[in-house]
Protein backbone atom coordinates (compact mmCIF):
# COMPACT_ATOMS: atom_id res chain seq x y z
CA UNK A 1 0.00 0.00 0.00
CA UNK A 2 1.75 3.58 -0.89
CA UNK A 3 -0.63 5.69 0.87
CA UNK A 4 -0.82 4.97 4.62
CA UNK A 5 -3.19 6.92 6.82
CA UNK A 6 -2.34 6.76 10.18
CA UNK A 7 -5.42 6.28 12.78
CA UNK A 8 -3.94 6.61 16.14
CA UNK A 9 -6.27 6.14 18.75
CA UNK A 10 -9.22 5.62 16.68
CA UNK A 11 -12.11 3.64 18.14
CA UNK A 12 -13.14 1.04 15.63
CA UNK A 13 -16.38 -1.37 16.72
CA UNK A 14 -15.95 -4.51 14.08
CA UNK A 15 -18.67 -6.72 13.75
CA UNK A 16 -17.83 -9.74 11.93
CA UNK A 17 -20.78 -11.73 10.80
CA UNK A 18 -21.15 -15.57 9.09
CA UNK A 19 -19.65 -15.07 5.59
CA UNK A 20 -16.98 -16.92 4.00
CA UNK A 21 -15.38 -13.32 3.48
CA UNK A 22 -15.11 -13.29 7.81
CA UNK A 23 -11.74 -14.76 6.74
CA UNK A 24 -10.63 -11.19 5.65
CA UNK A 25 -11.59 -9.39 8.48
CA UNK A 26 -8.56 -10.90 10.44
CA UNK A 27 -6.19 -8.95 7.57
CA UNK A 28 -8.07 -5.70 8.24
CA UNK A 29 -7.97 -5.73 11.59
CA UNK A 30 -4.24 -5.98 11.60
CA UNK A 31 -4.24 -3.37 9.21
CA UNK A 32 -6.18 -0.93 11.65
CA UNK A 33 -4.06 -2.22 14.87
CA UNK A 34 -0.55 -1.28 12.40
CA UNK A 35 -2.24 2.07 11.61
CA UNK A 36 -2.52 3.23 15.36
CA UNK A 37 -6.18 2.29 16.25
CA UNK A 38 -7.86 0.22 19.12
CA UNK A 39 -10.66 -2.15 17.28
CA UNK A 40 -13.14 -4.09 19.32
CA UNK A 41 -14.61 -6.90 17.78
CA UNK A 42 -17.93 -8.65 18.08
CA UNK A 43 -18.51 -11.77 16.43
CA UNK A 44 -21.98 -13.41 15.65
CA UNK A 45 -22.26 -17.16 16.84
CA UNK A 46 -21.90 -17.90 12.91
CA UNK A 47 -18.62 -15.90 12.24
CA UNK A 48 -17.28 -18.53 14.50
CA UNK A 49 -17.86 -20.84 11.96
CA UNK A 50 -15.42 -19.63 10.01
CA UNK A 51 -12.99 -17.58 12.15
CA UNK A 52 -11.48 -18.36 15.52
CA UNK A 53 -11.97 -15.76 17.99
CA UNK A 54 -8.52 -15.95 18.86
CA UNK A 55 -7.36 -14.47 15.61
CA UNK A 56 -9.09 -11.51 16.97
CA UNK A 57 -8.06 -11.09 20.60
CA UNK A 58 -4.29 -12.03 19.20
CA UNK A 59 -4.29 -9.31 16.57
CA UNK A 60 -6.55 -6.75 19.10
CA UNK A 61 -4.59 -7.83 21.83
CA UNK A 62 -8.52 -6.80 23.45
CA UNK A 63 -10.91 -9.84 24.93
CA UNK A 64 -13.30 -10.66 21.69
CA UNK A 65 -17.13 -10.14 22.26
CA UNK A 66 -19.34 -13.14 20.74
CA UNK A 67 -22.28 -13.30 23.23
CA UNK A 68 -24.51 -11.17 25.15
CA UNK A 69 -24.26 -13.70 28.20
CA UNK A 70 -20.54 -15.01 28.93
CA UNK A 71 -19.28 -11.43 28.25
CA UNK A 72 -16.99 -10.62 31.11
CA UNK A 73 -19.43 -7.65 32.41
CA UNK A 74 -22.98 -7.26 32.22
CA UNK A 75 -24.28 -4.86 29.66
CA UNK A 76 -20.92 -5.06 27.15
CA UNK A 77 -23.07 -3.86 24.05
CA UNK A 78 -23.74 -0.18 25.34
CA UNK A 79 -20.13 0.55 26.85
CA UNK A 80 -18.62 -0.69 23.30
CA UNK A 81 -20.53 1.13 20.79
CA UNK A 82 -20.60 4.43 23.42
CA UNK A 83 -16.75 4.02 23.30
CA UNK A 84 -16.38 2.95 19.31
CA UNK A 85 -15.78 6.04 16.82
CA UNK A 86 -17.03 4.23 13.96
CA UNK A 87 -18.77 0.62 13.46
CA UNK A 88 -17.97 -1.53 10.35
CA UNK A 89 -20.22 -4.64 10.05
CA UNK A 90 -18.06 -6.95 7.58
CA UNK A 91 -19.04 -9.11 6.35
CA UNK A 92 -22.62 -8.36 6.49
CA UNK A 93 -24.79 -11.09 5.29
CA UNK A 94 -28.57 -10.74 4.24
CA UNK A 95 -29.42 -11.94 7.17
CA UNK A 96 -27.55 -9.18 9.84
CA UNK A 97 -29.24 -6.81 7.05
CA UNK A 98 -32.52 -8.02 7.19
CA UNK A 99 -32.41 -7.75 11.28
CA UNK A 100 -30.89 -4.51 11.21
CA UNK A 101 -33.92 -2.79 9.31
CA UNK A 102 -36.38 -5.14 11.24
CA UNK A 103 -34.66 -3.48 14.80
CA UNK A 104 -34.21 -6.82 16.06
CA UNK A 105 -31.36 -7.13 19.03
CA UNK A 106 -31.00 -11.49 19.36
CA UNK A 107 -27.75 -10.94 19.87
CA UNK A 108 -24.46 -8.95 21.19
CA UNK A 109 -23.85 -7.64 17.44
CA UNK A 110 -27.45 -6.27 16.60
CA UNK A 111 -27.96 -5.16 20.08
CA UNK A 112 -25.07 -3.16 19.96
CA UNK A 113 -25.84 -1.74 16.83
CA UNK A 114 -29.54 -0.70 17.45
CA UNK A 115 -27.40 1.06 20.44
CA UNK A 116 -25.01 3.08 18.31
CA UNK A 117 -25.00 6.59 17.59
CA UNK A 118 -22.36 7.19 15.96
CA UNK A 119 -21.46 6.15 12.40
CA UNK A 120 -22.62 2.49 11.07
CA UNK A 121 -20.52 1.52 7.74
CA UNK A 122 -22.33 -1.89 6.40
CA UNK A 123 -20.36 -3.85 4.23
CA UNK A 124 -22.52 -6.64 2.70
CA UNK A 125 -20.80 -9.72 1.33
CA UNK A 126 -23.12 -12.44 -0.24
CA UNK A 127 -24.08 -14.52 -3.42
CA UNK A 128 -25.00 -12.24 -6.15
CA UNK A 129 -28.56 -13.77 -6.51
CA UNK A 130 -29.39 -12.92 -2.71
CA UNK A 131 -27.75 -9.53 -2.86
CA UNK A 132 -30.19 -8.44 -6.06
CA UNK A 133 -33.23 -10.09 -4.07
CA UNK A 134 -35.96 -7.69 -3.78
CA UNK A 135 -36.42 -7.98 0.20
CA UNK A 136 -32.26 -7.58 0.41
CA UNK A 137 -32.51 -4.48 -1.99
CA UNK A 138 -35.13 -3.11 0.21
CA UNK A 139 -33.59 -3.85 3.07
CA UNK A 140 -30.72 -1.47 2.07
CA UNK A 141 -32.89 0.86 0.53
CA UNK A 142 -34.58 1.22 4.43
CA UNK A 143 -31.03 1.24 5.57
CA UNK A 144 -29.70 4.10 3.53
CA UNK A 145 -32.43 6.19 4.46
CA UNK A 146 -31.88 5.89 8.09
CA UNK A 147 -28.48 6.67 7.89
CA UNK A 148 -26.29 3.51 7.43
CA UNK A 149 -23.43 3.98 5.36
CA UNK A 150 -22.65 0.85 2.48
CA UNK A 151 -19.06 0.27 1.74
CA UNK A 152 -20.83 -1.93 -1.80
CA UNK A 153 -19.52 -5.22 -2.71
CA UNK A 154 -17.69 -5.68 -5.83
CA UNK A 155 -18.56 -7.70 -9.02
CA UNK A 156 -15.63 -10.59 -8.69
CA UNK A 157 -15.23 -14.39 -7.77
CA UNK A 158 -17.70 -15.51 -5.29
CA UNK A 159 -17.36 -18.68 -3.10
CA UNK A 160 -20.09 -20.59 -5.38
CA UNK A 161 -17.30 -20.46 -7.86
CA UNK A 162 -19.60 -18.43 -10.08
CA UNK A 163 -18.98 -14.32 -11.10
CA UNK A 164 -21.24 -12.07 -9.49
CA UNK A 165 -21.79 -8.52 -7.62
CA UNK A 166 -21.44 -9.80 -4.02
CA UNK A 167 -18.03 -10.16 -2.93
CA UNK A 168 -16.95 -8.14 -0.34
CA UNK A 169 -15.23 -4.63 -0.86
CA UNK A 170 -11.50 -4.52 -1.04
CA UNK A 171 -8.98 -4.19 2.23
CA UNK A 172 -8.26 -0.84 1.34
CA UNK A 173 -11.91 0.48 0.10
CA UNK A 174 -12.44 -0.73 3.72
CA UNK A 175 -9.97 1.45 5.59
CA UNK A 176 -10.49 4.48 3.23
CA UNK A 177 -14.28 4.15 4.36
CA UNK A 178 -13.41 4.33 7.88
CA UNK A 179 -10.74 6.93 6.99
CA UNK A 180 -13.31 9.29 5.75
CA UNK A 181 -15.66 8.19 8.27
CA UNK A 182 -13.51 9.24 11.39
CA UNK A 183 -11.90 12.68 9.45
CA UNK A 184 -15.04 14.01 8.46
CA UNK A 185 -16.73 13.20 11.87
CA UNK A 186 -16.24 16.97 14.22
CA UNK A 187 -15.19 18.76 10.74
CA UNK A 188 -18.69 21.16 11.53
CA UNK A 189 -18.81 20.68 15.03
CA UNK A 190 -20.44 23.76 16.56
CA UNK A 191 -21.67 25.09 13.02
CA UNK A 192 -25.54 25.62 13.27
CA UNK A 193 -26.76 24.56 9.93
CA UNK A 194 -30.24 25.40 8.10
CA UNK A 195 -31.65 23.79 5.27
CA UNK A 196 -34.74 24.14 3.26
CA UNK A 197 -35.86 21.31 1.28
CA UNK A 198 -38.69 19.48 -0.68
CA UNK A 199 -41.75 20.85 -2.48
CA UNK A 200 -44.21 23.55 -1.85
CA UNK A 201 -47.76 22.58 -2.07
CA UNK A 202 -50.26 26.02 -3.13
CA UNK A 203 -53.35 25.05 -2.04
CA UNK A 204 -56.49 26.88 -4.48
CA UNK A 205 -59.38 24.48 -2.08
CA UNK A 206 -59.30 22.15 0.62
CA UNK A 207 -58.09 18.90 -1.00
CA UNK A 208 -56.04 20.61 -4.49
CA UNK A 209 -52.94 21.99 -4.93
CA UNK A 210 -50.10 23.27 -7.40
CA UNK A 211 -46.91 21.50 -6.54
CA UNK A 212 -43.53 20.05 -7.98
CA UNK A 213 -41.78 17.08 -8.00
CA UNK A 214 -38.90 17.63 -5.52
CA UNK A 215 -39.10 15.00 -3.22
CA UNK A 216 -36.31 16.57 -0.84
CA UNK A 217 -33.86 14.15 -1.24
CA UNK A 218 -30.98 16.16 -2.27
CA UNK A 219 -31.56 18.48 1.36
CA UNK A 220 -32.27 15.45 3.07
CA UNK A 221 -28.76 13.71 2.15
CA UNK A 222 -27.46 17.06 3.41
CA UNK A 223 -28.89 17.56 6.59
CA UNK A 224 -27.71 13.91 6.81
CA UNK A 225 -24.04 14.46 6.18
CA UNK A 226 -23.75 17.51 8.05
CA UNK A 227 -25.04 16.22 11.41
CA UNK A 228 -22.67 13.18 10.61
CA UNK A 229 -20.16 16.34 10.38
CA UNK A 230 -21.04 17.47 13.62
CA UNK A 231 -23.30 20.21 12.87
CA UNK A 232 -26.56 21.32 14.69
CA UNK A 233 -29.03 20.98 11.40
CA UNK A 234 -32.14 22.53 11.46
CA UNK A 235 -34.09 20.96 8.33
CA UNK A 236 -37.16 22.72 6.54
CA UNK A 237 -39.04 20.06 5.06
CA UNK A 238 -41.82 20.26 2.96
CA UNK A 239 -44.75 17.24 1.84
CA UNK A 240 -42.33 14.31 0.93
CA UNK A 241 -42.69 10.62 2.43
CA UNK A 242 -39.02 10.47 2.26
CA UNK A 243 -38.13 10.13 5.85
CA UNK A 244 -35.83 12.71 7.32
CA UNK A 245 -32.84 11.32 9.14
CA UNK A 246 -32.36 11.27 12.48
CA UNK A 247 -30.65 13.97 14.54
CA UNK A 248 -31.37 16.48 13.16
CA UNK A 249 -34.35 19.22 14.02
CA UNK A 250 -37.11 18.72 11.73
CA UNK A 251 -39.34 21.76 10.59
CA UNK A 252 -42.11 21.51 8.49
CA UNK A 253 -44.14 23.11 5.93
CA UNK A 254 -46.48 23.22 3.25
CA UNK A 255 -46.98 26.09 1.71
CA UNK A 256 -43.97 28.86 0.33
CA UNK A 257 -45.51 31.35 2.96
CA UNK A 258 -45.23 29.05 5.53
CA UNK A 259 -41.39 28.73 4.90
CA UNK A 260 -40.83 32.09 4.50
CA UNK A 261 -41.83 32.61 7.85
CA UNK A 262 -40.13 29.49 8.95
CA UNK A 263 -36.87 30.38 7.49
CA UNK A 264 -36.81 33.62 8.98
CA UNK A 265 -37.39 32.43 12.01
CA UNK A 266 -34.45 29.67 11.89
CA UNK A 267 -31.90 30.13 9.34
CA UNK A 268 -31.36 34.09 9.84
CA UNK A 269 -28.45 34.10 12.08
CA UNK A 270 -26.94 30.31 11.10
CA UNK A 271 -23.80 29.72 10.09
CA UNK A 272 -24.54 28.28 7.19
CA UNK A 273 -28.07 27.75 5.45
CA UNK A 274 -28.46 25.85 2.04
CA UNK A 275 -31.68 26.45 -0.01
CA UNK A 276 -32.40 23.42 -1.46
CA UNK A 277 -36.22 23.51 -1.17
CA UNK A 278 -38.19 24.04 -4.58
CA UNK A 279 -40.43 26.52 -3.79
CA UNK A 280 -43.31 27.39 -5.96
CA UNK A 281 -42.77 31.00 -7.36
CA UNK A 282 -46.67 31.56 -7.53
CA UNK A 283 -49.64 30.71 -5.10
CA UNK A 284 -53.35 30.56 -6.52
CA UNK A 285 -54.91 34.38 -5.57
CA UNK A 286 -57.89 32.91 -3.22
CA UNK A 287 -58.12 29.53 -1.35
CA UNK A 288 -61.91 28.22 -1.28
CA UNK A 289 -63.20 27.05 1.82
CA UNK A 290 -64.79 23.99 0.24
CA UNK A 291 -64.18 21.44 -2.32
CA UNK A 292 -64.91 23.14 -5.44
CA UNK A 293 -67.40 21.48 -7.03
CA UNK A 294 -67.08 20.28 -11.18
CA UNK A 295 -68.99 22.15 -13.49
CA UNK A 296 -69.12 22.18 -17.62
CA UNK A 297 -66.84 25.22 -17.31
CA UNK A 298 -62.87 25.62 -17.48
CA UNK A 299 -61.53 26.29 -14.30
CA UNK A 300 -59.34 29.62 -14.21
CA UNK A 301 -57.07 29.76 -11.08
CA UNK A 302 -55.25 33.01 -10.28
CA UNK A 303 -51.88 33.29 -9.39
CA UNK A 304 -49.74 35.29 -7.16
CA UNK A 305 -46.14 36.25 -6.57
CA UNK A 306 -45.44 34.19 -3.60
CA UNK A 307 -42.01 35.46 -1.86
CA UNK A 308 -38.13 34.17 -2.64
CA UNK A 309 -37.13 32.55 0.73
CA UNK A 310 -34.09 32.71 -0.56
CA UNK A 311 -33.75 36.20 -1.48
CA UNK A 312 -35.13 37.39 2.22
CA UNK A 313 -32.56 35.52 3.81
CA UNK A 314 -29.79 36.76 1.49
CA UNK A 315 -31.34 40.88 2.52
CA UNK A 316 -30.71 39.48 6.33
CA UNK A 317 -27.24 37.34 5.68
CA UNK A 318 -24.81 38.94 8.14
CA UNK A 319 -22.31 36.33 8.25
CA UNK A 320 -23.98 33.54 7.51
CA UNK A 321 -22.68 31.26 4.64
CA UNK A 322 -25.91 31.58 2.32
CA UNK A 323 -25.69 28.66 -0.74
CA UNK A 324 -28.81 28.66 -3.32
CA UNK A 325 -29.87 26.28 -5.68
CA UNK A 326 -30.26 26.18 -9.23
CA UNK A 327 -32.52 23.83 -11.15
CA UNK A 328 -31.95 25.38 -14.84
CA UNK A 329 -32.58 23.45 -18.01
CA UNK A 330 -30.59 25.78 -20.16
CA UNK A 331 -27.82 28.08 -20.05
CA UNK A 332 -27.45 26.81 -16.70
CA UNK A 333 -24.54 28.76 -15.63
CA UNK A 334 -25.55 32.23 -16.92
CA UNK A 335 -28.77 31.89 -14.73
CA UNK A 336 -27.29 30.23 -11.89
CA UNK A 337 -24.52 33.23 -11.81
CA UNK A 338 -27.64 36.04 -12.29
CA UNK A 339 -29.18 34.19 -9.55
CA UNK A 340 -26.13 33.89 -7.40
CA UNK A 341 -25.61 38.30 -7.66
CA UNK A 342 -29.13 38.84 -7.39
CA UNK A 343 -29.76 36.95 -4.22
CA UNK A 344 -26.77 38.03 -2.20
CA UNK A 345 -25.77 34.61 -2.18
CA UNK A 346 -22.10 32.83 -0.98
CA UNK A 347 -22.18 30.15 -3.51
CA UNK A 348 -24.71 28.37 -5.27
CA UNK A 349 -25.05 24.89 -6.84
CA UNK A 350 -26.28 24.52 -10.21
CA UNK A 351 -28.71 21.45 -11.08
CA UNK A 352 -29.05 20.05 -14.47
CA UNK A 353 -32.88 19.05 -14.62
CA UNK A 354 -33.35 18.58 -18.26
CA UNK A 355 -32.99 15.09 -18.56
CA UNK A 356 -33.39 12.02 -16.00
CA UNK A 357 -31.34 13.37 -13.50
CA UNK A 358 -32.86 15.90 -10.54
CA UNK A 359 -35.90 15.72 -9.58
CA UNK A 360 -37.01 12.36 -7.41
CA UNK A 361 -33.74 10.33 -8.89
CA UNK A 362 -30.79 9.26 -6.75
CA UNK A 363 -28.41 10.09 -9.05
CA UNK A 364 -27.63 13.79 -9.63
CA UNK A 365 -25.14 16.36 -11.60
CA UNK A 366 -23.78 19.20 -9.91
CA UNK A 367 -21.87 22.05 -10.25
CA UNK A 368 -20.55 24.49 -7.66
CA UNK A 369 -20.20 28.45 -8.42
CA UNK A 370 -19.25 31.39 -6.47
CA UNK A 371 -17.00 34.54 -6.91
CA UNK A 372 -17.00 36.00 -10.30
CA UNK A 373 -15.74 33.03 -12.59
CA UNK A 374 -14.70 29.92 -9.90
CA UNK A 375 -16.30 26.60 -10.26
CA UNK A 376 -16.04 23.01 -9.40
CA UNK A 377 -18.00 20.71 -11.10
CA UNK A 378 -19.05 18.38 -8.30
CA UNK A 379 -20.04 15.48 -11.25
CA UNK A 380 -22.70 12.99 -11.40
CA UNK A 381 -23.24 10.91 -8.65
CA UNK A 382 -25.68 9.02 -6.16
CA UNK A 383 -27.33 12.12 -4.13
CA UNK A 384 -25.59 10.93 -1.01
CA UNK A 385 -22.40 10.77 -2.09
CA UNK A 386 -22.92 14.68 -3.96
CA UNK A 387 -23.33 15.78 0.11
CA UNK A 388 -20.29 14.67 0.68
CA UNK A 389 -18.76 16.23 -2.16
CA UNK A 390 -20.55 19.44 -1.86
CA UNK A 391 -20.24 19.74 2.37
CA UNK A 392 -16.11 19.22 1.46
CA UNK A 393 -16.11 21.97 -1.34
CA UNK A 394 -17.93 24.28 1.03
CA UNK A 395 -15.81 23.35 4.01
CA UNK A 396 -13.08 24.47 1.75
CA UNK A 397 -14.34 27.90 0.67
CA UNK A 398 -15.56 28.47 3.95
CA UNK A 399 -12.08 28.43 5.11
CA UNK A 400 -10.89 30.57 2.20
CA UNK A 401 -12.81 33.45 3.02
N1 LIG B 1 -35.98 29.96 -3.85
C1 LIG B 1 -36.59 30.40 -2.70
N2 LIG B 1 -37.85 30.97 -2.76
C2 LIG B 1 -38.49 31.10 -3.95
C3 LIG B 1 -37.86 30.64 -5.13
C4 LIG B 1 -36.61 30.07 -5.04
O1 LIG B 1 -36.02 30.26 -1.62
N3 LIG B 1 -39.69 31.63 -3.97
C5 LIG B 1 -34.62 29.41 -3.76
C6 LIG B 1 -34.49 27.93 -4.09
O2 LIG B 1 -34.59 27.14 -2.90
C7 LIG B 1 -33.10 27.86 -4.70
C8 LIG B 1 -32.93 29.21 -5.37
O3 LIG B 1 -33.86 30.06 -4.71
O4 LIG B 1 -32.10 27.74 -3.73
C9 LIG B 1 -33.18 29.24 -6.84
O5 LIG B 1 -34.41 28.65 -7.13
P1 LIG B 1 -34.96 28.59 -8.63
O6 LIG B 1 -36.34 28.03 -8.61
O7 LIG B 1 -33.93 27.95 -9.52
O8 LIG B 1 -34.93 30.13 -8.97
P2 LIG B 1 -35.99 31.24 -9.05
O9 LIG B 1 -35.45 32.38 -8.25
O10 LIG B 1 -37.35 30.76 -8.70
O11 LIG B 1 -35.88 31.64 -10.58
P3 LIG B 1 -36.55 30.95 -11.89
O12 LIG B 1 -37.76 30.18 -11.42
O13 LIG B 1 -36.85 32.12 -12.74
O14 LIG B 1 -35.48 30.08 -12.49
Amino acid sequence: MDRIDPLPGARVLLGVCGGIAAYKMASLTSALVQRGAIVDVIMTSEAEHFVGSLTFSSLTARPVYASLWDAPERIPHIRLVREAQVVLVAPATANIIAKLTHGIADDLLTTAILAARVPVLVAPAMNSAMYDNPATQANLATLRGRGYHFVDPERGFLAERESGVGRLASEERLIDAIVRTLKRRQSLAGKRVAITAGPTREAFDPIRFVSNASTGSTGIELAREASLRGADVTLLLGPTLLEPPSGVRVVRFTSAQELYEAALREAVGSDITIATAAVADWRPADRAESKLKKTDEDLTVQMVRNPDVLAALGERKGSTFLVGFAAETDEHEAHAREKLARKHLDAIVVNDVRDEHGFGTGVNTLTLLWGEDERNPLGTAAKSQLAVRLWDAIEDLMQCS
